[in-house]
């Protein structure tokens, strides 16, 4: 099972402490059984990965620019920049990129970048509010799909994590008969993938959630803050 940790555009140095009580808890994992990923922003990358360096725990980043030159490009960091600064996964196509004008196109850039530069992908699929009521979740995540791994051959380094962006931060989660529809779908788009559910996950849901039995894992932004609710949420998991 996986658990990602995906801090978005919150922390600094001091929230460096809300990794100890998780580095203690980890310790009691089997690697093999247990996958813990914390992704924060940027800025803390390197001290988050000198950090856990001794531990299981592995450190994503949450984007990049899809170059893998070094170039005029203000503001930018590149996937290579980020294995570099001690990176092993990185999120791409997450929807509040996407809302900012990412496109499918713009993300196989990333995609493809990023496995190059030997980064693990944890690649963020979902449906809007309205494309879920019109019934269009299905030929959405399709195209996400087929777009953003265009001319990727091996998958192997591939994650896919469904997160229907109704489900971000609003305190709603899907019925546990659509999830286990739509990972069903999902996997039998990209064979042999792992399929995480993210969108909400909190230290009461995740008792339906871990329910369904083809969910590899979750993607993890609100409750991922406080160590005590990321702890927490993976312990339910496996009660
Ligand atoms: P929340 O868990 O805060 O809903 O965020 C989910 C998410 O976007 C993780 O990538």
């Amino acid at each position: 099972m996986y658990f990602v940790a995906n801090w978005k555009m919150f922390g600094n140095f001091k929230s460096l402490n809300q990794l100890d009580k998780v580095m203690t808890f980890a310790k009691k994992f089997k690697k093999n059984k247990t996958k813990l990923i914390y992704c924060p922003p940027a800025t803390l990358i390197n001290a988050v990965s000198k950090k856990l360096k001794f531990t299981t725990i592995d450190v994503g980043a949450q984007n990049c620019h899809q170059g893998l030159n070094y170039g005029a490009n203000t503001g930018q960091i590149n996937s290579y920049m980020l294995k570099d600064a001690g990176a092993k996964y990185i999120i791409l196509g997450h929807s509040e990129n996407r809302q900012l004008g990412e496109d499918n196109n713009l993300i196989n850039l990333k995609i493809r970048s990023s496995i190059k530069s030997g980064l693990k992908i944890i690649f963020c699929i979902g449906e809007t509010l309205s494309q879920k009521r019109k019934k269009n979740t299905k030929k959405i995540l399709s195209k996400q799909i087929i777009q953003g791994l265009k001319n990727v051959s091996n998958k192997r380094n591939i994650i896919i994590a469904y997160e229907p962006v109704w489900a971000i931060g609003s305190g709603l989660i899907p019925k546990e008969t659509e999830i286990f529809d739509i990972v069903s779908f999902i996997k039998n788009k990209v064979k042999g993938s792992k399929v995480l559910y993210g969108g909400s996950v909190n230290t009461n849901n995740i008792n339906l959630l871990k329910k369904i039995d083809n969910v590899d894992g979750f993607l993890i932004g609100g409750a991922s803050q406080n160590s005590n609710n990321f702890i927490d949420i993976i312990k339910k998991t496996f009660i």
